[in-house]
């Protein structure tokens, strides 16, 4: 009994990778997600919690604490005197309630009922062959690397008239397996480029015919796919922790493991295997930073970056460098504010939720972060305009957004880009004319 037990496990200490259990899945049954009101102090609110078990969602948390608990921790918590929102009730429901959605999808480019539902890795591949497929002439399908677990990180190269060479505009999704939103938000982008095109719109040409996409919809998919089968809040990639520490805790936070600025700020990373934002034993030491930043110098090397995104959710923000120090603003910042302002604008005056994004540089507007993907696409890859867009929502349902806000989330942000792509080359400060 005793030996049958343990036999998994030493045979994959022989193996020298420690695997967790097979088939385990996790489950967020009973667990609660509450908004707790912070009224501008945090640290309070942090010890009236002291004694509590939670997992904390948020860091953005001047004016509230979005907190996970597990059953046992939920009647303490609510017999103390705090303020709150329950964001979800029953966590592991509001996740069963995400998967039984499945839409009747069609399996064509146009049926948008891909944005109905959430779907698996597979079928992420799947909706990318096909939007090549009806877009022969003008792109191909790219890899950006190899994951841990040997996926291939794969994306679409796009262009218009002349073919390609133009600077690049280049999109990252889902380095955070659990931000759902993140790739039908990307691969809803990308339907609109290629649509748009091949029906002639004007403005859908010109931004091909000016720039070279690169669209990269999962950029993290081992942790992507553990999220589908495994655990719904995994956040990391898949790789194993460091041979000397604790060998139960996997993953590297791949947006803390780019190489500029990695060890600047000890605020801005852990180096606990076993925390969220944990940045790995040296910069670029996960398989997917190196694929990533590979393509980032081939097209820094090539006729430029333009413009750099990384998707993130959730909490409304569109953030520029730098994330490493809150104090440090690049000469770029002025500019940036500005594009950022007007894809703000524009989100909230196209969506009749009147969706509001708060911008600004990202280490002062939310928390300092190093080793982020935006600081060094910026500062190696030299893009012009480099983002972080953090998507829906502001707090109501966290990563685990109902399928029916797909679909807004992406017309929304569609209306962003278009007005972002039409700025890119524009001089908009003027000297001239009244205030
Ligand atoms: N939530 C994302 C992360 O933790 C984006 C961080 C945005 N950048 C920043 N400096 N706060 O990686
Ligand atoms: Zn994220």
């Amino acid at each position: 009994m005793k030996v049958s037990f343990l036999a998994p496990f030493l045979a994959s200490l022989a193996a020298g990778v420690p695997t967790p259990p097979k088939n385990d899945v996790v489950s967020y049954d009973g667990y609660k997600v509450l908004r707790i009101n912070t009224h501008g102090h945090p640290s309070t609110i942090r010890e009236e919690l002291s004694g509590i078990t939670y997992e904390q969602w948020n860091r953005d948390v001047y004016k509230h604490l979005d907190i996970l608990l597990s059953p046992d921790q939920v009647a303490t918590v609510e017999a103390l005197d705090l303020e709150y929102q329950v964001m979800h009730e029953n966590l592991g429901e509001s996740i069963a309630a995400e998967s039984t959605s499945r839409s009747v999808w069609k399996r064509e480019v146009g049926d948008l009922s891909w944005y109905d539902s959430y779907h698996d890795y597979q079928d992420h591949i799947q909706y990318f062959e096909d939007l090549q497929k009806s877009f022969p002439n003008n792109s191909e399908l790219i890899s950006s690397g190899t994951s841990y677990e040997g996926r291939n990180i794969y994306g679409l190269h796009l262009w218009g008239a002349g073919g390609p060479g133009k600077p690049a505009v280049l999109y990252h999704g889902n380095v955070h397996a659990r931000e759902w939103i993140t790739s039908p938000v990307v691969e809803y982008i990308t339907l609109q480029l290629v649509t748009g095109y091949n029906n002639g719109d004007a403005q859908t040409r010109s931004f091909l015919d000016k720039y070279d996409f690169y669209i990269v919809p999962i950029v993290n998919p081992d942790g992507f796919a553990y999220s589908h089968t495994t655990d719904r809040l995994w956040r990391k990639n898949r790789q194993p922790p460091p041979k000397n520490g604790n060998q139960s805790c996997f993953g590297r936070d791949i947006n803390r493991n780019w190489e500029f600025a990695w060890d600047a700020n000890p605020l801005g990373a852990s180096t606990n295997p076993c925390s969220q934002s944990y940045k790995g034993e040296a910069p670029s030491d996960a398989p997917e930073t190196q694929g990533l930043d590979k393509l980032v110098r081939q097209l820094r090397d090539g006729a430029g970056i333009k413009l750099y995104i990384d998707w993130h959710s959730y909490g409304q923000y569109i953030l520029s460098p730098f994330g490493y120090k809150e104090t440090l603003y690049a000469p770029e910042l002025g500019k940036w504010t500005k594009a950022a302002g007007i894809v703000s604008e524009t989100i909230r005056d196209s969506s009749d939720a009147r969706t509001t994004f708060t911008f600004g540089p990202s280490g002062a507007t939310l928390y300092p972060t190093t080793g982020a993907a935006p600081d060094h696409v910026y500062s190696i890859g030299r893009a012009e305009f480099s983002y972080t867009i953090e998507l829906r929502d502001t707090g109501k349902f966290g990563f685990v957004l109902p399928p029916e806000l797909i679909r807004p989330t992406a017309e929304e942000q569609w209306e962003g880009q278009k007005a972002l792509l039409s700025l890119l080359d524009e001089e908009f400060f003027d000297g001239e004319g009244p205030a």
